[in-house]
Parts: C-alpha cells; sequence; structure tokens
C-alpha cells in the first residue's frame, strides 16, 4: 500500500476524476476526505469506499469560498488529527471563444478552476507547512498546455494552474511540501459527456498519437505517484497523462 495511513483530501470527488482517485487513494491506504459541492454524490463514493472497509468522509463544500476552504481543512483535521496530501479536482467547463467571451462567464470558470484550487491550497498548506511535510496535487488539462478552440476560459484556466503549482512549489517545496499537477488528456466523465462533441471527440482520437480517450484509473494512478513516497524529488512539475497529445505536431505526410 502506497499510501499507508495518510490522510488525503480529494476535492470534486463526487463524480469523474475526483472520484477514482479517491477510490484509489483508500485502495492506497490512505484515509480520504471527499469534498463536492454536490454532497449527496460525494457520500455515495464515499459510502462505497466505507464498504471496502476504508475509511472516508464526505463534506458539501463550495472551493470557490475562501472561507469554506478553511473549514474543509479544520474539519479534516478534527477528524483524522492532521492532513497529509490535498488533490484539487474540482473543476468546471464552458466553451467560450476569446470574442465573445462574457465576463461573468469567464469569472466563474476561473474562480472554480484557479481561485478554488488556490484556496484550498492555501489552507491546506498552512497546515502542512507546520507540520514540515505535505504532497499537493492539482489537476490541471492538456488544454492548461495548448491552445484550442473555445478554450478561452477552461483553457486559460488551467494555464494559471500550472502557473499556481509552479509558484507553489517553489515557496512550499521548501517547507516540505511538493506541489505537482496531473495533466489529463481527454476522459469520458460527465465534464466531457457535455463539453465534447462528437466533432471534437473525432479531432482529439486523430490528434492523440494513442488514437483513444484516457481512463479515470490512468490519471489516478499518476495522481497516486505524486502523492506517494516514490515521488519525493519531484516538484513543481506537470506529468501529462495525454496518449502523447502534447508532445507532437503536424501527423500527416
Ligand atoms: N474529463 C476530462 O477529460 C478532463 C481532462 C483534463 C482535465 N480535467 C480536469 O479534471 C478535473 C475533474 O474533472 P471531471 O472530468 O472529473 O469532471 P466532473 O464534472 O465529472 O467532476 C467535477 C466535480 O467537481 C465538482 N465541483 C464543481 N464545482 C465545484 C465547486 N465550486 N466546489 C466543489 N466542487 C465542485 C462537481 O460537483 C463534480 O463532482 C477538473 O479540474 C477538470 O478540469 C478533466
Amino acid at each position: 500500500m502506497r499510501l499507508k495511513d495518510r490522510v488525503a483530501i480529494v476535492t470534486g470527488a463526487g463524480s469523474g476524476l475526483g472520484a477514482g482517485i479517491a477510490r484509489r487513494f483508500a485502495e492506497e491506504g490512505a484515509h480520504v476526505v471527499l469534498a463536492d459541492l454536490n454532497g449527496a454524490n460525494a457520500e455515495s463514493v464515499a459510502e462505497e469506499i466505507r464498504q471496502g472497509q476504508a475509511k472516508a468522509i464526505a463534506v458539501e463544500m463550495d472551493v470557490t469560498d475562501y472561507d469554506a476552504a478553511g473549514d474543509l481543512i479544520a474539519r479534516t483535521v478534527d477528524e483524522y488529527g492532521t492532513i497529509d496530501i490535498l488533490v484539487n479536482s474540482a473543476g468546471t467547463s464552458r466553451h467560450m471563444t476569446f470574442l465573445n467571451a462574457k465576463p461573468e462567464d469567464f469569472q466563474a470558470i476561473m474562480k472554480v478552476n484557479l481561485e478554488g484550487t488556490m484556496y484550498c491550497g492555501q489552507h491546506a498548506g498552512r497546515v502542512m507547512v507546520e507540520k514540515g511535510y505535505g504532497r499537493i496535487v492539482n489537476i490541471a488539462s492538456i488544454s492548461g498546455e495548448r491552445a484550442g478552440i473555445g478554450r478561452t476560459g477552461y483553457g486559460v484556466s488551467k494555464f494559471a494552474v500550472i502557473g499556481l503549482t509552479k509558484q507553489m512549489a517553489l515557496e512550499l517545496g521548501p517547507q516540505g511540501v511538493t506541489v505537482n499537477a496531473v495533466g489529463p488528456g481527454p476522459v469520458d466523465t460527465p465534464l466531457t459527456q457535455v463539453a465534447h462533441s462528437a466533432e471534437t471527440r473525432r479531432a482529439y482520437l486523430d490528434l492523440i498519437p494513442l488514437g483513444r480517450y484516457g481512463k479515470v484509473e490512468e490519471m489516478a494512478d499518476a495522481a497516486t505517484y505524486l502523492a506517494g513516497e516514490q515521488a519525493a524529488y519531484v516538484n513543481g512539475h506537470v506529468l501529462f497523462v495525454d496518449g502523447g497529445f502534447v508532445s507532437v505536431g503536424i501527423q500527416k505526410e
């Protein structure tokens, strides 16, 4: 077990990648806190984890609320005595082009994807720095490395998450807390079922050298590595799990 008795918070754990990461962490021996805006979904994943004899609690909260992020960390310390790992997976997506993006839509996406990652990271980081140990894993995206059609809000927020990851790595690393990001390629989740049209799907399959979408479990593998002891010297890194998407250019002769 790679995360035996580690205390881990996963935001966005009621669905998709966050739920998969929480399940995997529990299998690896961690005590998990599943945070999500959708408390019922988080509770149902937590219950499933408890059925598997691991420790899990669900917390309904909004990552965009600075005080709620503080309460999440306080609740975790209250329940398990400490916090070792934070995964920021809560996220949202909206299609918007640069010239047509409405301020309220742009701000809404930046609030969840960037500010949510920052506030949870700040509160968790303070506890981790205090004890001189911690692992923070932010869920970025290939859209944070390559511009894409309609990605003015989503992609820009993920570029910012990658920047924030590096800033956090610089400031927290010397104090025993590593901060890294997973950069997933497309994965079938409730988010992409809405965000990806049939045309988008075909385009991705053409552009990804491995010719397929990623799996939730493959993202959970990457998060487990970055959250564990084998990644002790990895800091400020973005681990793209994308079938080669960000590495390639022209693919036709
Ligand atoms: N699915 C993909 O293809 C893909 C690719 C790259 C990156 N990502 C990133 O992975 C992360 C998870 O995405 P997913 O595909 O699992 O999506 P999802 O929609 O299945 O899950 C996202 C979860 O975040 C929660 N959430 C949203 N806003 C919140 C808030 N303000 N406070 C607390 N919780 C909130 C939702 O309730 C939901 O349970 C996101 O950051 C996303 O950008 C996903």
